[in-house]
C-alpha cells in the first residue's frame, strides 16, 4: 500500500485518505495511489469511498516542481477516470484550498461535500497553463460555462458557499471531512450522471467570439486566458471523449511555452524573496504600534495599509490642521474601501479607533516603529527622527520612505544606527504591491527581518535593496528612460516609443506614463544629479525644455502629448515633435528610422544591463529580486517573468548585442554590467 494514499474499508465503505504534506499535491505517488485505491475499492465490493486529505487541505494542485520534466505514468485524468468510471461511487470530502489538481479529482467523484469556508479554483491559468486532467472539460458541465470561464479565465477563487450556490457541491458540513462523508455515505443519495456526461446549456453563436474579444483586452498580452476559453470551447461543442484529450495536449505544450516558463519563475521568486540571505539568523522584533509621520499621499496610504494589517497607527503631523488634514484623508480611503464593499462597517469602526493623529512628538513614545514620509529635503527629514529619537524607547525601529535620498544621511547623529531601515511604498501605498526594504550599513539583522514580516502582513512583495541612487526600482527606471530619450533624439517618437512598450506588455509607455505622474519628479532628480553627472555623458534635455514651458504632463494638459479638457487620450503636439527634430539638428544627430523591436531590445537592454550591475554590486542580491522590483512596482508584464529572466530566455548574447548597440549609438553613457561586456 502507498504511503501518501490510505485505503481503509470498514463496513463497505472505503476511507482513501491522501496524505502528502505540506499541500497533498497530486505527484506521482499519490497518482500511483489513487489508481491502487479504485482496483482495490472495486474488488472489494464496497458500497462507497470517500477521498480526503489530511491535514490542513484537501489536495491543492499538482507538483509543478514535476512540469519542467516529462510527465511519469500513470496520468492524472487517467487516474480521475477510473474515479468517475469506478463501479463504487465516490464521494469528495474536501476542506482547505481545493484548486487545481484537487478541483479536478473532486469533479471526477460521484458526490462532492466541502467544509464550510473551503476555496475553490483553477488556478493553472496563472502558471500560463490550462488545467490538464479534465478541469476545462468537467467544470462547466457542472457549473455552467459563464461561470466555468470567470473561474478557468481568472484563477479566481471562490467559496463553498458560492460553489454550492451554482450547483457544485452536494453539501457543505462543519467538522471533520471523513466524519461528515460517513453520514452521507450511511444514507447515500441514487448516483447521479457522471459530471463528464452531463450536458453543457447551448450559447449564442457569437458568445465564444464577445468573450475572446472581453478576455484578450483583459489579459493584455498574456496567452492562457485565452488557453484556458479556448478549452471551454472545446467542452462546450465537443463530446468528452474528443475534448478531454485535447485539453490534455495543450496542457503539455504549454509546459514548455516561454510564457509558463515566465510564470513559474515568479511563482517561485515570490517565494525565495522572502529569504534573502541577509536575514539569516534574523529574528523579526514585535511590532504592535507603528506611527506614521507626514500624513500626505504617501503617508495616508501607509497608515491606512498598516491599519488594514491590524496595527495601531499614531499619526504626527507638522501643525494640527496637518494632522486633521491627514486624518481626513486616512478617513477617505477608509470610506473608499466600504462604499467598494471591501471594508464592513464593523471593521471601519475598529480602524478608525485603531488610529490617532497629533502634532506633537510626544505621541510617537509608545510606537515600536516609525516610518517617516514627509517632504523628500533632507533639511525636513533629519529634524524629524531627532524629534522621534527623543521621545521613542531607544530600540524602537525609525523608518524612512525616501526615493532618493541616502538614508545614511537622514539618520545621521542619531543613537542606535542598528534600528535604522528604508522603507520604500510605491503609491499608492495601501494598493501597490512592492516594498523595498532598505539596509543600511548599519542595521540588524533582527530589524531587517521585522521589515521582511511587516511586508508580509502588510500583503505586500518585501525586497531587499541595498543603498544607491533610486534603489532597485527608480533606478532601472531612470536608466530606461534615459535610453528612451536617446531613441528620440536619434529618430523615434514618443508615440512609436510608448506604443512599442505598450505592445511587449507594458501598461503604459514610459511618456504617457510621465505624462500621467508629472515630469517634475524626474526633473528635480536631473537638477540634482547635474553635478555628479559625468561631463561625457550624452544629456537630453527635452524633458527639462518641457517642464521650463510648464508642459507637467496630464494635470497642466501639456506634457509629452496634449490633453483635451477632462479627456486623458494623449494626442500628439507638434510642439513637442518640432521641438524634439531641433535639439537632434542642435546636437548634429541624423535621425533614422527605428523598428519597434529595435526600440524594445535597446529598452530592455538597458533595463538588463542595470538590473545586472545592481546585482554586481551587492544592491540586490539576486536576479530573482530585480525581476519582482520591476513587475510588482512598475507593471513590467508577470508573463514575461521580469527583465532579468526576459534576458535570460532571449538569450544573454541577443542582449549583448543590443546592448553594444546602445553604447555605439551614445558612447560615454553606460557602464556595461561584466555579463554583458
Ligand atoms: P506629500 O507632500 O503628499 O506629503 C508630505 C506630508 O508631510 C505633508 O502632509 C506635510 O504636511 C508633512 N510634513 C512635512 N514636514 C513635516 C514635519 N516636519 N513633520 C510632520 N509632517 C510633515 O508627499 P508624498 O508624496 O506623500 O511623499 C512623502 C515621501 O514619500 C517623500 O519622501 C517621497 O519621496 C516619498 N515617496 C513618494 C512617492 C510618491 O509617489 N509620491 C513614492 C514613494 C516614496
Amino acid at each position: 500500500m502507498s504511503d501518501v494514499v490510505r485505503v481503509d474499508i470498514q463496513d463497505q465503505v472505503a476511507r482513501v485518505e491522501i496524505n502528502n504534506p505540506p499541500v497533498n499535491a497530486t505527484g506521482q505517488a499519490v497518482r500511483q495511489g489513487l489508481l491502487d485505491a479504485v482496483a482495490q475499492i472495486g474488488q472489494a465490493g464496497a458500497k462507497a469511498a470517500i477521498v480526503y486529505g489530511a491535514g490542513r487541505t484537501f489536495v491543492a494542485g499538482g507538483d509543478i516542481s514535476e512540469f519542467g520534466k516529462p510527465p511519469q505514468l500513470p496520468h492524472l485524468p487517467d487516474v480521475y477516470q477510473a474515479i468517475e468510471d469506478s463501479s463504487v461511487p465516490w464521494i469528495a470530502a474536501v476542506h482547505g484550498t481545493t484548486l487545481g489538481g484537487g478541483f479536478e479529482l473532486a469533479m471526477a467523484c460521484a458526490f462532492r461535500l466541502a467544509q464550510n469556508g473551503t476555496r475553490f479554483g483553477l488556478p493553472e491559468v496563472n502558471l500560463g497553463l490550462v488545467p490538464g486532467a479534465g478541469g476545462s472539460q468537467r467544470l462547466p458541465r457542472l457549473i455552467g460555462v459563464d461561470a466555468a470561464i470567470d473561474l478557468a479565465t481568472t484563477g479566481k477563487m471562490i467559496d463553498a458557499a458560492k460553489l454550492q450556490e451554482l450547483g457544485g457541491l452536494d453539501g457543505i458540513f462543519e467538522g471533520d471531512p471523513l466524519e461528515a462523508g460517513l453520514a452521507f455515505a450511511a444514507d447515500l443519495p441514487a448516483r447521479p450522471t457522471k459530471v463528464s456526461a452531463r450536458d453543457i446549456a447551448p450559447v449564442d453563436s457569437d458568445y465564444f467570439a464577445q468573450k475572446h474579444a472581453e478576455i484578450k483586452k483583459r489579459a493584455k498580452g498574456q496567452s492562457s486566458p485565452l488557453d484556458n476559453l479556448k478549452a471551454i470551447e472545446w467542452a462546450a461543442t465537443l463530446p468528452f471523449a474528443e475534448g478531454q484529450p485535447k485539453e490534455r495536449q495543450l496542457h503539455l505544450d504549454l509546459r514548455d511555452s516561454a510564457q509558463s516558463q515566465a510564470l513559474r519563475h515568479v511563482f517561485f521568486a515570490e517565494r525565495a524573496v522572502t529569504k534573502p540571505k541577509a536575514i539569516e539568523g534574523g529574528t523579526p522584533l514585535e511590532i504592535n504600534t507603528i506611527c506614521v509621520v507626514g500624513g500626505g499621499l504617501m503617508g495616508a496610504g501607509i497608515a491606512f495599509a498598516c491599519l488594514q494589517a491590524g496595527y495601531q497607527v499614531i499619526l504626527i503631523e507638522r501643525d494640527d490642521d496637518a494632522a486633521q488634514a491627514g486624518q481626513d484623508r486616512i478617513a477617505g480611503l477608509i470610506e473608499g474601501g466600504i462604499k467598494r464593499g471591501k471594508i464592513s462597517d464593523e471593521k471601519a469602526v475598529k480602524l478608525r479607533s485603531a488610529l490617532s493623529a497629533s502634532s506633537d512628538y510626544a505621541a510617537s513614545a509608545s510606537a515600536d516603529l516609525a516610518i517617516e514620509a514627509v517632504f523628500e529635503d533632507l533639511a525636513v527629514k533629519q529634524p524629524v527622527f531627532q524629534s522621534l529619537a527623543a521621545h521613542m524607547r531607544s530600540d524602537a525601529i525609525l523608518a524612512t520612505n525616501t526615493s532618493y535620498l541616502d538614508p545614511t544621511q537622514i539618520f545621521e547623529g542619531i543613537d542606535n544606527p542598528a534600528r535604522f531601515i528604508g522603507l520604500h511604498f510605491f503609491s499608492p501605498a495601501h494598493i501597490m504591491k512592492l516594498l523595498e526594504i532598505v539596509k543600511l550599513p548599519t542595521t540588524s539583522k533582527d530589524v531587517l527581518a521585522t521589515g521582511f514580516d511587516l511586508g508580509k502582513r502588510l500583503r505586500k512583495v518585501g525586497v531587499l535593496s541595498g543603498i544607491c541612487d533610486g534603489f532597485i526600482g527608480n533606478r532601472i527606471l531612470s536608466a530606461y528612460r534615459r535610453q528612451a530619450d536617446y531613441l528620440l533624439m536619434d529618430g523615434c517618437t514618443p508615440r512609436q516609443i510608448d506604443r512599442a512598450m505598450r505592445d511587449f506588455g507594458m501598461p503604459m509607455g514610459p511618456y504617457e506614463l510621465q505624462d500621467l505622474t508629472g515630469l517634475q519628479i524626474a526633473w528635480a532628480n536631473r537638477k540634482r544629479q547635474a553635478a555628479t553627472r559625468p561631463a561625457d555623458e550624452r544629456y537630453v534635455r527635452i524633458g527639462d525644455l518641457l517642464c521650463e514651458a510648464e508642459r507637467f504632463g496630464q494635470r497642466s494638459q501639456k506634457g509629452w502629448y496634449q490633453y483635451e479638457e477632462g479627456n486623458r487620450t494623449p494626442q500628439d503636439d507638434p510642439f513637442v515633435t518640432d521641438l524634439i527634430i531641433e535639439e537632434a539638428a542642435q546636437a548634429g544627430v541624423t535621425r533614422r528610422d527605428f523598428t519597434d523591436q529595435e526600440i524594445v531590445d535597446r529598452l530592455m537592454a538597458v533595463m538588463i544591463n542595470e538590473g545586472a550591475l545592481i546585482v554586481e554590486e551587492g544592491i540586490a542580491e539576486r536576479d530573482l529580486d530585480v525581476d519582482l522590483v520591476k513587475i510588482h512596482g512598475y507593471g513590467f508584464p508577470r508573463w514575461r517573468g521580469g527583465p532579468m529572466h526576459y534576458g535570460e530566455q532571449i538569450g544573454m548574447d541577443k542582449v549583448k548585442q543590443a546592448m553594444a548597440e546602445v553604447v555605439a549609438q551614445s558612447p560615454n553613457s553606460w557602464r556595461v554590467a561584466g555579463r554583458l561586456s
